[in-house]
């Protein structure tokens, strides 16, 4: 588990840039963060990393838009938005081929589980929902960010070195 503070959104969108370079076929990243927390920031970044084409944007009423890469043969990125979801199922149901694809779902820490066995947790906190911290003005751009890698299969070893790397992040 590495734990980052990000301060705004050109931060976000390196962190993103970041843990996109690492990313290959079978990956599957999961954002959980309260509305407007930097989810689609990231994974504008993610993007970035990988070189797709097309904008990423906030695919609310698509639940899945794939991105091709410009280099020819990388798999693409798919790029999720699980927030109008209300069963594993429905996630089930798009068939999305996580093999030969890199998946980044926002919103889909409660269905993960139920289409692959590994995946990336990103967490984005932002300080200004606690109500112990009204000094925080929620505008402040402050947001705490804490990855872990899951794995239903015990010790996960695929993200270790991409753990090990963040703890540099912004050093
Ligand atoms: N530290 C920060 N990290 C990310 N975004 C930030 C930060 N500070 C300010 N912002 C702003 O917050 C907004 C984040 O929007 P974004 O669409 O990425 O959120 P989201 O989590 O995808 O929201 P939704 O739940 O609606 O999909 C942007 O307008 C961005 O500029
Ligand atoms: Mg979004």
């Amino acid at each position: 588990m590495t734990v980052l503070r990000i301060q705004s959104s050109s931060d976000m969108e390196a962190l993103g840039e970041a843990v996109g370079s690492h990313l290959q076929a079978g990956d599957v990243v999961v954002l959980h963060g309260p509305l407007g927390a930097g989810k689609t920031t990231f994974t504008r970044g993610v993007g970035t990393a990988l070189q797709v084409e097309g904008q990423i944007q906030s695919p609310t009423f698509v639940v899945a838009r794939d991105h091709k890469r410009v280099a020819e043969g990388q798999p693409p990125l798919i790029h999720v938005d699980a927030y109008r979801l209300s069963h594993a199922e429905e996630l089930v149901d798009l068939d999305l081929d996580y093999d030969h694809s890199i998946v980044v779902i926002e919103w889909g820490r409660p269905f993960v589980e139920r289409v692959v066995d590994q995946w990336l947790d990103v967490n984005i906190h932002t300080p200004s929902e606690d109500s112990d911290d009204t000094d925080v003005p929620s505008d402040s751009g402050d947001r705490v960010v804490t990855v872990t890698a899951h794995s239903r299969q015990g010790v996960d070893t695929r993200f270790a070195p991409l753990l090990e790397e963040l703890n540099d992040f912004g050093h």
